[in-house]
């Protein structure tokens, strides 16, 4: 049932494509309209938001801290993303005119639940991005887009991240659609660039055999750093969080303009650093901020290991190792960096003789708090 794949996790990863593609499917109506699957709002409701607050638990807030500058630059409604568990015991300001969006795999996760469950009493309007039919988080929702990455067996969270990313972008697409603002122009050229992702992927997960060679060469590291800007920060966090989860290592992510705030100090020589590195087209300050943060930990003895995209020759010099992904526009850029890095961890775990699909302490679902 693994599909000639060693773990779950493995099929799951080569499973991506397909999730992506499948959660695409059928979301665009006649003229263009993203469609949600269960709308008990009206499109005035959805107008009348003034804002929005994503609340998730480990990868899938990872998957609401990207969907934050997609939602933002799409709507210009202001977006904050919080912790599940942090959200409902903080007093939150929410009313009607809030969005608060609750994502979930499981549909079951009981400090998302009960975030839901908080903005409700506080007559906000909920969301519910879920790869689960049925399940609790969206039956107790305003309204439901579902994910179909099909059932995830591994524990560690990879095909529903991706998903998850998808169906966000998409509620900030059909917000902007529904509020008519000057970005709804953007909505047809972004949608065609999404459809474009499950190849892209495709064409990632044909290049990650020297990910693995890497990822054996890094078993005995005693710590991985990750570093990444803009969208390329979730990722830096979300890689990390896979590490820990799978390898049972220390493993950070941090926002590379944070660095010689603090964690820069961590960094002696051999310390891998993993660098996600936006596209050098659109957002071309940011990419040069990241390459001289490569410099800089690179001539404190990191080892770096940098995801950029094809063509992007800034940043060979400074890379020890070198992983390209295809080029993709900014704001989608995380569907096809978290790739190896998900890679990576599995890897890393597996030459250190770990159960990759049952990491110890963790379950699939946390139905308590
Ligand atoms: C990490 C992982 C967890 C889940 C988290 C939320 O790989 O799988 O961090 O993402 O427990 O679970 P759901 O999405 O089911 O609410």
């Amino acid at each position: 049932e693994k599909g000639g794949y060693d773990y779950f996790m493995l099929k799951e990863i080569a499973e991506q494509p397909q999730a992506v593609a499948d959660t695409l499917l059928g979301r665009l109506g006649e003229n263009g309209e993203i469609a949600l699957d269960e709308v008990r709002l009206t499109d005035q409701d959805l107008r009348d938001v003034d804002k929005v607050f994503i609340v998730a638990c480990g990868t899938a807030y990872h998957a609401g801290l990207v969907a934050k500058y997609a939602i933002e630059h799409w709507t210009r409604v202001p977006c904050e993303v919080e912790l599940a568990s942090e959200f409902r015991y903080r007093d939150p300001v929410l009313d009607r005119s809030t969005l608060v969006v609750a994502i979930s795999q499981s549909g079951e996760t009981m400090d998302t639940l009960m975030a839901l469950r908080h903005a409700k009493e506080q007559k906000a309007r909920v969301l519910a991005i879920c790869n689960t039919n049925g399940s609790t988080i969206p039956r107790e929702s305003d309204a439901v887009l579902y994910t179909h990455a099909g059932p995830e067996i591994a524990v560690a969270s990879t095909k529903a991240f991706l998903t998850q990313l998808v169906a966000c972008y998409l509620v900030g697409l059909h917000l902007a659609q529904v509020r008519g603002i000057k970005y709804a122009d953007e909505v047809a050229a972004v949608v065609a660039q999404l459809q474009e992702m499950p190849g892209k992927l495709q064409e990632v997960l044909g290049t990650m055999e020297p990910v693995r060679e890497l990822a054996r060469s890094l078993a005995e590291a005693k710590s991985v750093l990750f570093i990444g800007r803009h969208v390329g920060y979730p990722v830096a966090l979300e890689g990390a969080l896979k590490l820990k989860e799978l390898a049972y290592m220390h493993a950070e992510g941090f926002a590379a303009g944070e660095l010689k705030h603090g964690p820069i100090a961590l960094i002696d020589e051999g310390c891998p650093v993993v660098c996600v590195v936006p596209s050098p087209a659109g957002r071309g300050v940011l990419h040069d901020k990241i390459v001289s943060n490569i410099q800089e930990v690179r001539a404190r003895g990191a080892q770096t290991i940098v995801i950029a995209e094809e063509g992007d020759d800034d940043v060979v010099p400074y890379a020890d190792h070198l992983v390209r992904v295809p080029r993709t526009p900014t704001l989608l850029a995380p569907l096809v960096t978290t790739v190896p890095l998900q890679v990576l961890a599995c890897e890393i775990a597996a030459a250190r003789g770990h159960d990759v699909d049952q990491p110890r302490n963790l379950a699939k679902s946390v139905t308590v708090e």
